[in-house]
C-alpha cells in the first residue's frame, strides 16, 4: 500500500501545486509572509485590468530583474514592454531569488536565497497586502489603506500617466536594447528649476536638451517655479512646472501611453490603443538624432540618414576603442597617429578640411578675426590640439582650436568648417574622395549610373529646349532606385540604430489621419490651392485649428504598408527650406498627404505678379539652395527633387521658401504612365536638364540645372526657353553681357535704390545670381556646381 500512498500524495500534490499555479497567476496582491519566486513563472501579479503584470523576467543569462511590463505582448520574455525595475544595475540567479514581503512589513528581493539586493526599507506592523494596481503602480499599503511605498515614487526610464516626474527622481536610460542596467542618459530637474536630459558618460558629462546654448527663458522654459513637478496625461499632455507642454501628435484620446527615456538618449511618448497594437511614437524630444550627445563618443562622427537611422564613424586617422560599444568612441590609431608636440616635428603635421562637422564644446579658447594660417598655427603649437573649427561670424572668421573631439555630427545646415590635425603621412593615404566628405554619395552614385544606360554625350542646350518642346505627352519617370536600395538596405545596423527603425511616425505632429478627418478638414474637398506633381492640392484646417495643405495622390496604388514606409521618410526630411509633412492618410484607394500651409502660396505666383525686390528674390534663391542641398547631402542622394520649379518653391508669411513635392514619384505607380496628365512626370519642360533628354544617368545635378533655370526666371520674369535662348545669344558664358540683359528685363529695379552705396550692393547680388545660375547650366552636369556649393557661394558673397 505504500507506493499506491505515495502516488496519492504525489499526485494531491500535483493538484495541489497546479492549483497555487492558477491562483497566483490571477492575483492582483501579495499578502503579508509570501512571496514570489524566480523559479515559478506563473508567479506574477497582474493588474486587475489585466493591462500591467509583474514579476520576475529575465534581463540575460541566469540574470533576472524584478519588474513591471505591459502584460502584452507577453511573448518573447526579452520583449516585454518594461516600464520598472526594482533591481536593474544587480540582475539575481535563476534558482531560489525571491520577493518577498516579510511580516515586519519590509519588502525585499534576495538573490539566490542569501544576498538582499534590494528592499522598499519600510516598516509597519499594521501592513495590508502589496499590489498592483490598473495604472501600473505597485503599491505597499497599510490596512487603512494608506501607501508606504510605491513603485511610481521610483521611476527606472519610463513614466506612466499620473506618475510623476519630482525633484527627488529622474528618468534613466537603459544601457542598451537588450541590457537594462542603468545607461548614460537621463531625464531630471536641473538646478535652475528646467527639465532637462544629461548625457553622463564613461569620462564626461553635458546637458543637450533643451538646447545648452539657450537660456531657460529663451527655450520657454522658467527658473522661477520651484515645484519641479512633471506629470503626463492619458489624453497626450505632458506638462512641468517649468512651462514645458508637450502635447501629443495623436492628443485628445484615451490612449494608453508611456513617456521613455529611450537608449538612444531622446525622450519619446508612445501611445497604443489597445494591448496587442504596436507603439507609435507620438511625440520626442529631439528631432535630428545626431544631436544627442556622447552617441558616437570621443573623436567619433555621428551622420544621419532617415532610411538607415543614425550612423557613427571614427575621424580618419582614428579607430574604434571598443568594437562593440560607441560610447567609448575612437583613440589615434595605434599605427601612426601621434599628436607630438614638439616643435620640431611641427612640419609633419597638416590639416584635413571637413566641411558641415560640428563638435560641440570643448574649445581650447576663440580667436575672433583671424585667417586661417594663423589658425592652423595656433593649432600646432599646442600639445593637445586635435583640430579646430573655422566659422564665419560677426562679419568676420573666427577660430576655435579644440581640445577635444566630442559630440560630433556631419549637418548639412551648418556653417562652420572643421580642420583635423593628422600627420602628412596619413593625410596623403587619405585621397580627395575622403577629402570631398560626401563618403557615400559617390558610392549611391555609381549604384545610379549602373541603372541607366550610358546614352550619347553631348548636345546643345538650344537642341534640348526644342526637343523638350517636342516632346509633347512623352513622360519620364524619375526612378529613386538608389531609395529603393537604400530603404532595403538591411545589413550593418548597430545596437542603436536599430532603435531608430522602428520610429516609422518619429516626428513631431506626423501622424495618420483618417479619410473622413480630411474630408471635414478640407469641408468636402472644396477649396483647390494647386494642382500638379501627382495630384489636387486643396486647403484645409484641423481640428486643432492648424491649417493645412492636403494633396490627393492619384496613381498612388501600392499597399498600405509600403505607402506609409515611404511616406514616412519623406515626413523625417527636416529642414527650415522643406515644406514640412505632418501626416497621411490611406485608407482603402485613398492616399492622401497633409503639409504645413503656406500662406504666400508659390514662386510662380509671386513672380507673374512682381511683389518680389531683388533681396528677396536673392534670400529666395540661398533658401532654395539650402532646402535643395539638405536633400542632396548627408548621403540622401536618393532624394532628387528631379521637379524643382516656381510652381514648386513655396512662400511662407517672412518669403522664407520651402521646398515641395519631393520624394513623390516613388509613391506613383510607375508601370501607367500614359493615362494621366499629371502622373510619373518627373521635371517639368523648359526646367529639365539635357541628361533626361539624353538618356543619361539622373543624378543630383538634374536639380541644380533646374534651380538655375528658376533662378534666372526670377531675375528676368522670362519662362525658362527665353531665358535659356538668351543665353545662347549672349555667346560664351559672357556674363557681363548677361547681366545687361538680366538688367533690362528687371523693370527698374534699380532705380529704386537710392544712395550709390546700395545700388553697388545690388549690382553685386544680382551679378553674383547670374554667375550662379550660368555655373548651373552647364552642359556638362561635371561642369554644374553641387547644391551646397551654391549655398556656399551665395553666402560668401553676402558675408563679404
Ligand atoms: C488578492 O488576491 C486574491 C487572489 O489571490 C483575491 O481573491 C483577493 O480579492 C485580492 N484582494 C484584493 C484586495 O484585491
Ligand atoms: C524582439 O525585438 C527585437 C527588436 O525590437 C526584434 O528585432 C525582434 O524581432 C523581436 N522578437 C520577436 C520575437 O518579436
Ligand atoms: C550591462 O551593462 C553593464 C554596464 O555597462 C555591464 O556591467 C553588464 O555586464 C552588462 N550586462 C550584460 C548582460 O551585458
Ligand atoms: C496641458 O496641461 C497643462 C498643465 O496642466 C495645461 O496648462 C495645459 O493647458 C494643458 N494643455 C492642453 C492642450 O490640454
Ligand atoms: C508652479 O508649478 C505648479 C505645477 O505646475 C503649479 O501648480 C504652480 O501654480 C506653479 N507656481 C507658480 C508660482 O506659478
Ligand atoms: C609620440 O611622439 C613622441 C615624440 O616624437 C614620442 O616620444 C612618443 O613616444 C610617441 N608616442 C607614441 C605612442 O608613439
Ligand atoms: C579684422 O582684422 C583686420 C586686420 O587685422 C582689420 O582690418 C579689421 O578691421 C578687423 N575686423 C573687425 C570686424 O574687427
Ligand atoms: C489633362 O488635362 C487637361 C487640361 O488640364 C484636361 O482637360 C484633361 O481631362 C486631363 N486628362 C486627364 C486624363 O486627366
Ligand atoms: C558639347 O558639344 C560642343 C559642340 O557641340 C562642344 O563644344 C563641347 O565641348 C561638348 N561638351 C562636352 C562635355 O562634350
Amino acid at each position: 500500500m505504500k507506493p499506491m500512498a505515495a502516488t496519492f500524495l504525489c499526485l494531491a500534490l500535483l493538484f495541489l501545486s497546479q492549483f497555487s499555479l492558477l491562483a497566483s497567476s490571477a492575483s492582483n496582491n501579495l499578502s503579508l509572509g509570501s512571496s514570489l519566486s524566480v523559479e515559478n513563472e506563473a508567479d506574477t501579479l497582474t493588474s486587475p485590468n489585466g493591462l500591467f503584470s509583474a514579476g520576475f523576467f529575465p534581463v540575460g543569462k541566469n540574470a533576472y530583474c524584478f519588474g513591471i511590463w505591459y502584460t502584452e505582448p507577453a511573448a518573447p520574455a526579452q520583449n516585454l514592454t518594461v516600464v520598472w525595475i526594482a533591481n536593474r544595475d544587480k540582475p539575481v540567479n535563476g534558482k531560489s531569488s525571491k520577493l518577498t514581503l516579510q511580516g515586519n512589513g519590509n519588502l525585499i528581493l534576495t538573490d539566490a536565497g542569501k544576498y538582499t539586493i534590494w528592499s522598499s526599507n519600510t516598516v509597519s506592523n499594521s501592513l495590508d497586502r502589496l499590489s498592483l494596481n490598473d495604472n501600473g503602480n505597485l503599491v505597499l499599503q497599510t490596512l487603512k489603506g494608506v501607501a508606504l511605498w510605491e513603485s511610481f515614487a521610483s521611476p527606472t526610464d519610463t513614466l506612466l500617466p499620473q506618475q510623476q516626474l519630482t525633484r527627488n527622481t529622474k528618468l534613466v536610460s537603459s544601457r542598451s536594447l537588450t541590457n537594462y542596467s542603468s545607461g548614460f542618459y537621463s531625464l531630471f530637474f536641473d538646478n535652475d528649476n528646467t527639465l532637462r536630459l544629461l548625457y553622463d558618460g564613461p569620462e564626461v558629462s553635458s546637458i543637450y536638451w533643451h538646447d545648452p546654448w539657450l537660456l531657460s527663458l529663451q527655450a520657454r522654459r522658467t527658473p522661477y517655479n520651484n515645484s519641479r513637478v512633471a506629470v503626463l496625461d492619458a489624453m497626450g499632455n505632458f506638462s512641468a512646472s517649468d512651462g514645458l507642454i508637450v502635447i501629443a501628435a495623436d492628443y485628445g484620446t484615451n490612449l494608453q501611453r508611456r513617456l521613455k527615456a529611450d537608449v538612444d538618449g531622446n525622450l519619446r511618448l508612445y501611445s497604443r490603443k489597445q494591448a496587442g497594437d504596436t507603439w507609435v511614437v507620438s511625440w520626442q524630444a529631439i528631432q535630428q538624432p545626431c544631436k544627442i550627445h556622447g552617441i558616437c563618443g570621443p573623436n567619433g562622427l555621428c551622420t544621419y540618414d532617415p532610411s538607415s537611422g543614425r550612423k557613427c564613424s571614427c575621424l580618419p586617422g582614428y579607430e574604434m576603442r571598443n568594437k562593440f560599444d560607441w560610447a567609448y568612441g575612437c583613440q589615434p590609431a595605434t599605427d601612426g597617429l601621434n599628436l607630438s608636440c614638439k616643435s620640431s616635428d611641427r612640419d609633419q603635421f597638416d590639416f584635413m578640411y571637413l566641411p558641415r562637422v560640428e563638435y560641440y564644446g570643448y574649445d581650447f579658447s576663440i580667436v575672433v578675426n583671424t585667417t586661417l594660417e594663423k589658425c592652423k598655427a595656433l593649432c600646432l603649437e599646442l600639445c593637445d590640439c586635435p583640430g579646430f573649427h573655422y566659422k564665419f561670424g560677426g562679419g568676420h572668421h573666427n577660430c576655435y582650436p579644440k581640445t577635444q573631439f566630442r559630440n560630433g555630427y556631419r549637418a548639412p545646415g551648418f556653417q562652420g568648417e572643421l580642420y583635423l590635425k593628422l600627420p602628412k603621412s596619413i593625410l596623403s593615404s587619405y585621397n580627395a574622395a575622403t577629402k570631398e566628405s560626401n563618403m557615400c554619395s559617390s558610392k549611391l552614385t555609381s549604384q545610379l549610373d549602373r541603372t541607366y544606360e550610358k546614352g550619347k554625350q553631348n548636345g546643345s542646350v538650344k537642341f534640348m529646349v526644342k526637343f523638350a518642346s517636342g516632346l509633347g505627352g512623352f513622360e519620364i519617370v524619375c526612378i529613386f532606385v538608389v531609395w529603393y536600395f537604400v530603404a532595403r538596405r538591411g545589413e550593418e545596423k548597430e545596437d542603436s540604430d536599430v532603435v531608430t527603425q522602428g520610429y516609422l511616425q518619429a516626428a513631431t505632429g506626423f501622424r495618420r489621419f483618417s479619410y473622413s478627418e480630411l474630408k471635414k478638414a478640407t469641408r468636402g474637398f472644396k477649396e483647390e490651392i494647386g494642382r500638379g506633381g501627382g495630384g489636387i492640392v486643396y486647403k484645409g484646417v484641423l481640428s486643432d485649428q492648424r491649417i493645412v495643405a492636403i494633396k490627393q495622390l492619384n496613381g498612388a496604388n501600392q499597399g498600405e504598408a509600403e505607402f506609409l514606409a515611404e511616406v514616412s521618410l519623406i515626413g523625417k526630411l527636416y529642414h527650415m527650406n522643406l515644406i514640412e509633412m505632418w501626416g497621411y492618410c490611406a485608407e482603402g484607394k485613398h492616399r492622401l498627404l497633409v503639409y504645413e500651409y503656406m500662406e504666400h502660396g508659390s514662386l510662380a505666383e509671386k513672380l507673374s505678379s512682381e511683389v518680389l525686390d531683388l533681396k528677396t528674390k536673392f534670400e529666395i534663391a540661398v533658401g532654395t539652395a539650402k532646402g535643395l542641398a539638405y536633400l542632396h547631402e548627408e548621403c540622401l542622394e536618393w532624394v532628387l527633387h528631379c521637379d524643382v520649379k516656381p510652381q514648386n518653391i513655396l512662400l511662407d508669411s517672412n518669403y522664407n521658401p520651402k521646398v515641395a513635392d519631393f520624394g513623390l514619384s516613388k509613391l506613383l505607380n510607375r508601370n501607367e504612365v500614359s493615362n494621366s496628365n499629371f502622373s510619373k512626370i518627373r521635371g517639368t519642360r523648359g526646367y529639365m536638364a539635357p541628361e533626361w533628354v539624353h538618356n543619361m544617368p539622373i543624378t543630383s545635378k538634374v536639380d541644380v540645372y533646374s534651380y538655375g533655370i528658376v533662378v534666372l526666371e526670377m531675375l528676368t520674369g522670362k519662362s525658362p526657353a527665353e531665358s535659356v535662348q538668351a543665353i545662347e545669344s549672349g555667346g560664351e558664358t559672357q556674363k557681363k553681357m548677361m547681366v545687361t540683359w538680366v538688367k533690362e528685363k528687371m523693370h527698374g529695379a534699380f532705380t529704386k535704390t537710392e544712395s550709390r552705396m546700395g545700388a553697388d550692393y545690388e549690382q553685386g547680388r544680382l551679378e553674383m545670381l547670374v554667375k550662379v545660375a550660368l555655373q548651373c547650366l552647364e552642359e556638362d552636369r561635371d561642369a554644374r556646381p553641387t547644391m551646397s556649393q551654391v549655398v556656399e557661394m551665395l553666402l560668401h558673397h553676402e558675408n563679404n
